[in-house]
């Protein structure tokens, strides 16, 4: 296991003080900013992934641009769905898609299992790679997809707004749902795991999309399958447990597990800290459309989120979602220093 200290991402995820309030940016590699456009002239999404170095670099991109206090695998949520067979695709502009959508109990029995280290064991290359680079700068954060969010693309097929199959599917098919949930939850665990030995010092699992549930529905139909994924990763390695609109459902998501709960911008981090109870960090949560704003506006937006959290031990600024690909990268840069500099103590 590497020792914790003395990155103070880590040990705000493990609510020790640190000397300032660690910040990095979902999606920080991507589109907004020219050094990953001009990777992507280069390598479609799914080849950028799969190529080692390739990823690695954009991997680095931000670390160098930027200044946040930690790196993100650059990788996808979806990967583990590609050896899965059901026809993983990135297209231009429509986003992701599967090609043969899981729509009967007969397709989600037949899923998986995986052996990560032959199907991902590129993933694992990455980080390996990433690792070396860095020499230990700044830590590097692994993440996959929780079961929820991935089968929600499986059942749908791309992206969706009401996930009404995905709804549809886990009452008409309670059993079906739980062989699928337990598959996806084992693959996520050995996936992780698999970063993890490779070099990853924190984990992020994506829930994004489970905010679409209602809590009853998230208790019976995610919060088991979550639980165990939690429950087998590694034990000393930070887990960020993430979702988007999430509102209701923050108290059952503790519950699940994870050291950090990530919070979007709907929700004032310092009451629902209050209410979550500072036993657990938090991260978050600032509006990523704020970045679009003025310097002047992204300052008092930070200055506010800062105050809710009060200097608390526990505190990891992040957006509440990733940083849209409109976002002027000197917004991105201008609001690390501005959160270095408030909370430096
Ligand atoms: O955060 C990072 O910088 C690390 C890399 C990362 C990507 N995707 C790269 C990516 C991470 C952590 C993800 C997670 C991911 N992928 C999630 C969970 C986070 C979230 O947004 O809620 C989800 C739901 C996905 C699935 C996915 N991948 C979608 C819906 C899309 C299309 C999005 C869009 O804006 O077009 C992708 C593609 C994707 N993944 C891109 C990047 C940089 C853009 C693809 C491109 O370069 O064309």
């Amino acid at each position: 296991m590497p020792p914790a200290g003395p990155f103070a991402f880590i040990e705000a995820c493990f609510r020790r003080p640190a000397p300032f309030t660690p910040i990095w940016l979902m999606r920080q590699a991507g589109r907004y900013m020219a050094e990953y456009r001009a990777m992507r002239a280069r390598f479609g999404f799914l080849e950028l992934c799969k190529t080692p170095e390739a990823a690695a670099e954009v991997t680095l991109q931000p670390v160098e641009r930027l200044g946040v206090d930690a790196a993100i695998l650059f990788a996808d949520i979806l990967l583990v769905l590609e050896p899965l067979g059901v026809g993983l695709e990135f297209t231009r502009g429509d986003g992701p898609r599967i090609g043969r959508p899981v729509r009967t109990a007969a397709a989600a029995r037949a899923l998986g299992p995986l052996v990560v280290e032959d199907a991902l064991g590129y993933v694992f290359d990455t980080v390996g790679r990433v690792r070396k680079a860095l020499a230990d700068r700044v830590p590097l954060i692994g993440f996959a997809g929780a079961p929820f969010t991935l089968a929600s693309y499986l059942v749908e097929g791309g992206p969706s707004r009401e996930f009404l199959l995905t709804k549809r599917f886990m009452r008409a098919e309670p059993q079906a749902w739980e062989a699928m949930m337990t598959t996806l939850a084992d693959i996520t665990a050995d996936y992780l795991n698999g970063q993890i030995s490779a070099g990853a010092q924190a984990v992020q699992f994506f829930d994004s999309w489970v905010g679409a549930l209602s809590p009853d529905d998230y208790r019976r139909y995610v919060q088991p399958y979550t639980s165990r994924a939690i429950g087998k990763v590694r034990r000393g390695v930070p887990i960020i447990h993430f979702g988007v609109g999430t509102g209701g459902l923050l108290p059952l998501m503790k519950a699940a597990g994870g050291d950090v709960i990530g919070l979007d911008w709907r929700v004032d981090l310092g009451s629902t800290w209050a209410q979550l109870g500072h036993d657990v960090a938090v991260q978050g949560n600032l509006d990523p459309a704020v970045l679009l704003g003025s310097v002047d506006e992204i300052r008092q937006a930070a200055r506010q989120i800062l105050d809710g959290a009060a200097g608390r031990p526990g505190h990891i600024f992040n957006l509440g979602h990733g940083i849209h690909k409109e976002t002027p990268v000197e917004h991105v840069a201008a609001l690390v220093d501005i959160v270095h500099e408030l909370s430096s103590r």
